[in-house]
């Protein structure tokens, strides 16, 4: 089976039954500043998991772009990988366990054929605050699995979220594939790495929501959440060794190879994959229609972090210039008729990935006779110290996860928290940016940040009106106290232009204007000059909050159900973000 048979059938099976298909969201998370990239097909869902009404009723499914870290040093193994597909399918106060479960196992068995011995499966084992799971447990032993087919396993394996800090999460039953490896010696189960078992689908029951105090809620309303993976699926139906020797990863792997002329084969095979895993990963992040550009910070440090690794690996291989950017165009012209905006944004791609190749190529040679020298000489402690660590970042562009895997290849230890120190007395102002970031998140519907979600719109909306139409929003990050607007602007903004968008901001918070919620066409909202990120599907009907005579906006929400609610409006900055993009902070008072 293809990927994109896959993909279709996974769709078509849950909109037979009554599900509606929705649109991948951005790998970039809007007005989220809890998490840096779309993790979960369940990440753009928040506010409606958390009870806001979705558009398109209680049954929906999707594929959504997703990018994880967390695993990063697996990949190159038969199923990791950092950006992944997630096939999903989602009841909002509809159907729970019964029907979920049942759905899961008949399009495992039924459509793709998989033999019901080879699925094994994990439920909640309940601890203080939430019963076991029997219910789960009873509804797989009726479909006929057997006793030795479920496991029980506490919180760390089977519960699932919050994506955030907060937010909707709750117990899971997740899916194995049993792939006929032998049992390894330690008590081999569905809960080990040793790649006997490899999970396929997680079916999470959003029963409850994380408070920021640690505690758990039980929400108003008892969601479905569930992720199957597409490359670890198409894997095992067919047959596969790994993710990487499936249609999705072999016009890649072809590429490498003939722009190396070195073979995709077993001694190679860790670097090709790694290879191929991270050049696909930073093309999905800078192919994004939000798509940031390689920098030290937030989502542009793990893009020039997985440059970097991808790069180290090519040099070995003794790949000629660009190649990076050469299985780019590859992953670009297989993947953009699913993903469009990659086709879109192919000059960024290219462009950001050569200029980045050209940038570390100037000091990787020099920055790794450097580390070798040291770890040739390292004392007994066999700890590399935290001033070449620093140095290897700050004047050769190592990022401390190359230095470290460098280190580790020698049995080498790196001082991360001496690392961290000198990093942190050089970037004073970066680390109050961090510990901002996690605050807020789309989980966080709290009155502040409504407050400043709404004064987003009126933002947008007055700057287009100061400085034109070619201004479109590139960026919007909102915490409790501030908010953040990256938006597409060639200069710098006048204090004279900036007073003025002030005060149209403050003059529709003056009028008193009903915030009006609206559902309608992609089409109409278009026609009706709303902005927005416009899906390429057209018949989706999406929300659009109207200031009227101010802003028209498509939008997931919540917002204030009057201007009056916001208080004085006040620009705090207006800098640089990156090339032809500006970035203002802004506050309520
Ligand atoms: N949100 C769940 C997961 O990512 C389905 O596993």
């Amino acid at each position: 089976m293809y990927a994109h048979e896959l993909r279709n059938s996974y769709i078509k099976f849950f909109v037979d039954r009554g599900h509606r298909e929705i649109p991948s969201s951005s790998i970039i998370p809007e007005n989220d500043s809890s998490v840096l990239f779309t993790t979960a097909g369940m990440h753009p869902l928040v506010p409606y998991l958390l009870g806001e009404k979705h558009p398109l009723g209680k049954k929906l499914v999707d594929f959504q772009k997703c990018l994880r870290t967390d695993d990063i040093d697996e990949v190159s193994d038969a199923s990791h990988l950092t950006f992944f597909q997630m096939l999903g399918n989602w009841s909002l106060g509809d159907y729970f366990k019964r029907e979920s479960i049942t759905m899961s196992h008949e399009f495992l068995t039924d459509v793709l054929k998989i033999p019901q011995e080879k699925i094994f499966v994990t439920v909640f084992a309940g601890d203080d605050s939430v019963p076991r799971d029997d219910e789960s447990a009873e509804i797989w032993r009726g479909l006929g699995y057997r006793d030795d087919q479920i496991f029980y396993f506490g919180k760390k394996e089977n519960w699932w979220g919050p994506a955030g800090l907060t937010g909707p999460c709750g117990p899971d039953t997740e899916i194995f594939y049993d792939t006929g490896k032998d049992k390894c010696s330690d008590g081999c189960s569905p809960a080990c790495n040793c790649g006997k078992y490899v999970e396929i689908w997680n079916n999470v029951f959003m029963e409850y929501t994380k408070n920021s105090d640690g505690s758990f809620s039980k929400m108003p309303i008892k969601n479905v959440d569930t992720g199957l993976g597409l490359e670890r699926v198409l894997s095992v139906i067919n047959g596969a060794p790994s993710v990487f020797d499936t249609d999705l990863f072999a016009p890649i792997i072809e590429k490498i190879e003939a722009l190396t002329g070195v073979k995709y084969a077993e001694d190679t095979l860790t670097q090709y994959r790694i290879v191929a895993d991270h050049v696909r990963a930073a093309t999905f992040v800078l192919g994004d229609d939000k798509g940031v550009a390689p920098a030290n910070v937030d989502q542009g440090y793990i893009v020039r972090r997985l440059i970097r690794r991808a790069y180290r690996f090519l040099v070995q291989m003794n790949a000629p210039p660009q190649t990076m950017s050469k299985v780019a165009e590859v992953i670009i012209d297989n993947y953009c008729d699913v993903y469009p905006e990659l086709a879109r944004n192919r000059e960024f791609v290219v462009k950001q990935l050569n200029r980045e190749e050209e940038i570390f190529s100037r000091t990787l040679e020099q920055g790794l006779k450097i580390a070798t020298k040291y770890m040739e000489n390292i004392g007994e402690d066999k700890l590399l110290n935290a001033e070449i660590a620093f140095k290897l970042y700050d004047t050769f562009g190592f990022p401390l996860e190359l230095t470290q895997e460098l280190a580790e290849e020698k049995g080498i230890k790196v001082d991360i928290a001496g690392f961290r120190a000198l990093f942190a007395a050089h970037q004073e102002k970066s680390r109050a940016g961090a510990a901002q970031k996690f605050k807020g998140g789309l989980a966080d519907s709290s009155e502040e940040t409504t407050k400043l979600h709404t004064a987003t719109h009126l933002l947008n909306a007055a700057l287009r009106k100061v400085l034109g139409d070619s201004v479109s929003q590139r960026g919007s990050n909102i915490t409790p106290e501030r908010l953040r607007f990256d938006f597409s602007f060639d200069r710098k903004v006048t204090p004279e232009e900036l007073r003025e968008v002030e005060n149209i901001v403050n003059l529709a918070i003056n009028a008193g204007i009903d915030v009006v919620r609206e559902e309608m066409s992609v089409e109409r909202a278009k026609a009706s000059g709303a902005v927005g990120v416009f899906t390429d599907k057209y018949d989706e009907i999406v929300k659009v909050y109207t200031v009227e005579g101010y802003s028209a906006e498509i939008c997931g929400g919540p917002h204030v159900s009057n201007t009056a609610e916001l208080g004085a409006f006040k620009i705090q900055k207006e800098e640089s973000s990156s090339a032809g993009v500006r970035r203002i902070k802004a506050v309520l008072k």
